[in-house]
């Protein structure tokens, strides 16, 4: 029996706010074109393209879920949630920090309010943005299975294209100041712990973190905060229509040229089929099908940490997937963490380097 020793992961009993959804993701890149090569060949679809600024989008109504803006470095700046009511972006809004209320200028405007996590992640909040229309998805396919043959003098053809990506699901981010982190996300955007993982002394190594909303079945995970040395986007996962997508999704990228990063498998956190692409910059992308989901009454499981706990079947988790890389820069910035965080222990570093290095 493993158990949690920290004071986070934990529900908040009254959260500032309890976002509804997560909106979009934020990068910064030094070339959109290389950028929008990558996110059409994976799947999603351009919203809106200026000079310096680009959008892109699922089939879903959320009129963008990832946006580009053109800057010297490489680099993710962060994500967008959504609130349903405006005094939710106004208690926000106070938050140490924060921004006034703002409107957005981008595809289906609203009011954001812009805020900092503890790690340095900018976090925008969304209210009032007008929904896009809907993009019709192929449907899912019938299977043939074992006890039933739904399928009858009919053949499975996939269409030989990207994938239809749905919508943005969840992001992955490594922290250094993980109780600090975890309990800014618990306070202020609502966000419960589904599932958290253990290092042999109880202290989280990952939390899986859903959104609240109350009796509808949110996604096992929305936001993962994983234990590192220092800040870094671990990965962003999409939804796609079925399993032949996510097969088909490899199939496409790899004739194109990407870089694979992991895949195809299936978690046990979360349960997805999934198949992880790397960006242009490095930086990895999931596709996914068939995820858990949780109403909010479920109650937190805690699991030791292993790299077995990854995934149930599928190719081997490849090491180069978690190992960190070391500029001299990032370093630095480990070697400062270590000193300063009061979530880093050398024995910690040592224990996570073993188990992902
Ligand atoms: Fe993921």
């Amino acid at each position: 029996m493993v158990e949690l020793k920290t004071a986070q992961p934990r529900r908040h009993p009254n959260p500032t706010a309890r976002a509804s959804a997560l909106a979009h993701l934020l990068f910064e890149r030094p070339d959109l074109r290389p950028a929008e090569d990558f996110l059409t060949d994976f799947g999603l679809l351009p919203a809106s393209r200026t000079h310096d600024v680009l959008t892109m989008r699922g089939t879903a109504p959320t009129p963008y879920c990832y946006r580009v803006h053109r800057a010297p470095r490489a680099r993710f700046v962060g994500a967008g949630f959504s609130v349903r009511t405006r005094e939710e972006l106004e208690r926000l809004a106070r938050v140490d920090g924060a921004s006034g209320i703002e409107r957005s200028p981008h595809p289906g405007g609203g009011e954001v309010v812009t805020l900092r996590d503890p790690s340095g992640f900018t976090v925008e909040v969304i209210h009032g943005q007008a929904p896009a229309e809907e993009i019709p998805t192929r449907k899912p396919l019938t299977f043939n299975v074992g006890h039933e043959r739904k399928r009858i003098n009919h053949t499975q053809r996939p269409p030989t294209t990207p994938p239809e990506v749905i919508r943005l699901g969840h992001v992955v981010l490594e922290v250094a100041d993980y109780q600090a982190t975890c309990a800014w996300y618990t306070q202020h955007l609502g966000f419960i712990p589904s599932d958290v993982q253990v290092l042999p002394d109880g202290q989280p190594a990952v939390a899986f973190m859903r959104l609240d909303l109350g009796d509808t079945p949110a996604d096992h995970h929305t936001l993962a905060l994983a234990q590192g040395f220092m800040p870094l986007y671990s990965h962003s996962a999409y939804e796609l229509v079925d399993a032949d997508a996510v097969g088909m999704g490899q199939r496409v990228l790899r004739e194109k040229g990407w870089t694979h990063a992991w895949g195809i498998g299936r978690h046990i956190l979360g349960s997805q089929i999934f198949d992880y692409w790397q960006d242009p910059w490095g930086d990895k992308h999931e596709h996914y099908c068939d995820g858990d989901v949780f109403t909010a009454d479920h109650p937190m499981g805690v699991h030791p940490v292993s790299r077995e706990a990854m995934w149930q079947w599928g190719q081997p988790m490849p090491r180069a997937f978690t190992r960190p890389h070391f500029s001299p820069a990032a370093m630095v910035a480990a070697v400062r963490n270590l000193r300063r965080s009061p979530d880093l222990t050398l024995d910690k570093v040592l224990t996570l380097a073993r188990l992902f290095g």
